[in-house]
């Protein structure tokens, strides 16, 4: 079987700009797939996939009466979640990439690429996806085309971006956009003929998550899953767009954002940053004990913020769906995101019950009696292995959430009044404490560090450093990022959000969370909240202006003393310790480490000695 250039036609639409066909033919002309299909992104298309991805066994279609729409996809084994040591930044420059990234030289790159690529998608059809990420036509909205060769990404994709031939107007002549390029790495046909059957998960054991931020490219070879495959996520929507942010005066971050509204009618929006799987798909739905507030969600992973006309921060949502996190979730954790999940849902590596829904670990109280496990093998409460994967998620639409903003596409964005920072911590962070101004909120950003979670391949539960929760996602110099933050703060001046820590995982001695967490969660927000206004005072302290005895509000909640007084305890000692750990952690950076975090550095440590004579 001979296959050329000449023989792949691009099959493009007619009003497909001529510079992105050309484009896509050079694509087909590397990969060598069978045929070249670009997506319209209609409900016929989407439901061709999914029948064929059930034919193909990728799928499981989930009971219609228990989950409409629904379908099962299991991973293979190898392909799990990102893979932060197979992601590269290829920069010219190594010091452009940074410490906190892998750096790869970008010619020495497209060497490997090409070799990996060529030939990838024998035997399969090459899916052109375009997308926008943001709303259409938006401001500050992006496009970007991903081209590849599994039926899954396409899928995906059509829910977490706006995708299709509804955005190929936006496509005209000479806009912007970021070539995304995807493959699995599992040719069905190798280059002299010999062909081998698919996999229910196609992928290759060789990795690499590849970008290019001066030419603004993305090529990810190798894996299936999540970020790793929807390129417009984490690789675009954070790795490139960093890079542009900062050119153009904006920030990409990894952050939620949600409205939430007083109980006397007050307005106010809300990003918060925590490491993967620490909790944003569950503040993003929060459901406020306290009575009288009311949340509303826009966003649940990534924020695009840029000032505004009257100079406030506004932040819009770049996505259309939420990839989160499935253990965990249930009725007592997070409601409103398990009623999103009623129908229309794509699970990945959650376990299958008897009867045709699905089940993970969270979920009930009491597991089945029996499931299959996200391997695909029997399992019961016996088996002592995880019947979900801990990093089994859900793919929703944004809308299905009970508590989407009616206005969360809006382009212009919802004005920022509080920046959330947080990690799992189980000791020193306290639950709530209000940064003195930006610049001691940019260093409490630039410090954070977080338990590790499955949502990367690694030791779960070391404590490692994840500065803005953005270690795995910065496309540049993570000390140039902070001075970015820096000079947006100054451009922000008064009108800059507030930022405070939060840390819902603090743990007592013996292993017990001090805090309930999830819908008590926003007791820690009402304090916020009243400090912006100015209605109350603060006690200063090492991590910064915490509640003033009595001031968080705790009626109703069944807490002890003992543990409330914990939550915010600190042990200058272990403070000490952990700066020290920070001026190493600074020091990685040379002299790209700004100023003012050396200073807030030292006014930390200033604070810490004043607190041990105390
Ligand atoms: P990514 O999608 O990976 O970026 O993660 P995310 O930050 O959206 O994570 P998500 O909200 O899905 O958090 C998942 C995990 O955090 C689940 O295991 C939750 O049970 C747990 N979690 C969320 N909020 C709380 C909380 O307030 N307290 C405690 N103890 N656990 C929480
Ligand atoms: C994360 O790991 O922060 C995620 C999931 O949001 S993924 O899209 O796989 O990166
Ligand atoms: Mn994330």
């Amino acid at each position: 079987m001979t296959l050329g250039p000449s023989t792949i036609p691009t099959n493009a639409p007619t009003n497909a700009p001529a510079d992105l066909v050309s484009w896509v033919a050079q694509i087909a002309e590397l990969t060598k797939p069978d045929s070249v299909y670009w997506c319209d992104g209609s409900i016929e298309e989407r439901d061709r996939f999914y029948e064929e991805m059930v034919s193909a066994g990728t799928f499981i279609r989930l009971n219609p009466a228990k989950r409409p729409g629904s379908y099962l996809a299991r991973s293979a084994a190898s392909d799990v979640a990102r893979v932060e040591s197979r992601t590269y930044i290829c920069s010219q420059d190594p010091a452009d990439a940074g410490p906190t990234n892998n750096w790869a030289d970008p010619a020495e790159m497209k060497v490997t690429l090409q070799g990996l690529f060529d030939g990838a998608m024998r035997g399969r059809t090459m899916y052109v996806i375009p997308f926008s990420m943001g709303p259409l036509g938006g401001e500050i909205s992006k496009l970007g085309i991903e081209i590849t060769d599994s039926p899954y990404v396409v899928v995906n994709m059509r829910i977490m971006t706006r995708m299709g031939n509804q955005t190929m107007e936006a496509f005209a002549a000479g806009v912007e956009w970021v070539p995304a390029v995807h493959s699995v790495g599992y040719p069905l046909v190798d280059a002299d003929g010999t062909t081998r059957p698919d996999l229910e998960w196609p992928c290759s054991d060789e990795k690499y998550i590849t970008h290019f931020p001066e030419t603004r490219e993305i090529w990810s070879y190798g894996s299936g899953y999540g970020g790793n495959a929807l390129l417009g996520k984490k690789c675009y929507a954070l790795r490139i767009a960093t890079v542009l942010a900062r050119e153009e005066g904006w920030m990409a971050e990894h952050m939620l954002i949600l409205r939430i509204t007083g109980p006397d009618g007050r307005v106010y929006h809300l990003t918060a940053a925590f490491p993967s799987a620490c909790g944003k798909t569950n503040l993003a739905m929060l459901r406020p004990t306290i009575p009288g507030w009311k949340v509303e969600t826009v966003g649940d992973d990534i924020a695009w913020m840029r000032p505004g006309p009257d100079g406030r921060l506004y932040a819009i949502n770049p996505e259309a769906g939420f990839f989160g996190v499935a253990p965990g979730t249930s009725e007592a954790t997070n409601p409103t995101c398990l009623h999103a999940l009623d129908h229309d849902v794509i699970y990945t590596n959650v376990a299958l019950t008897d009867d045709g829904d699905v089940w993970w670990e969270g979920l009930t109280d009491t597991p089945p009696d029996h499931l299959i496990d996200w391997q695909g093998n029997d399992w019961t409460p016996a088996s002592g292995t995880p019947a979900a994967h801990p990093n089994s998620r859900f793919t929703v639409h944004a809308s299905q959430a009970e508590s989407i903003a009616p206005d969360w596409e809006d382009p212009a964005g919802v004005p920022i009044d509080v920046i959330l920072f947080g990690g799992r911590r189980a000791r020193n962070v306290p639950l709530i404490s209000e940064s003195y101004d930006w610049e001691h909120g940019v260093f409490v950003g630039a410090t954070v560090s977080s338990e590790q979670t499955a949502a990367a391949e690694g030791s779960v539960g070391e404590l490692r450093r994840d500065p803005f929760a953005m270690v795995p996602f910065c496309g540049y110099n993570m000390a140039d990022y902070w001075t970015h933050w820096l000079e947006m703060g100054k451009q922000l001046g008064d009108k800059a959000p507030r930022i405070f820590q939060v840390n819902w995982f603090r743990k007592a001695p013996d292993g017990h969370w001090l805090w309930p967490g999830f819908g008590e969660n926003s007791r820690a927000i009402e304090w916020a909240l009243r400090r912006v206004n100015g209605e109350i005072g603060a006690t200063d302290a090492i991590s910064g202006r915490i509640p003033a005895p009595g001031d968080l509000n705790v009626e109703g909640l069944d807490i002890s003393e003992e543990d409330l007084a914990a939550l915010f305890a600190y042990d200058t000692g272990s403070w000490g310790r952990e700066a020290a750990l920070t001026e190493e952690y600074f020091n990685q950076f040379g002299d790209k480490t700004p100023e003012e975090l050396n200073t807030q550095l030292w006014y930390l440590r200033e604070r810490i000695a004043k607190a041990a004579q105390a």
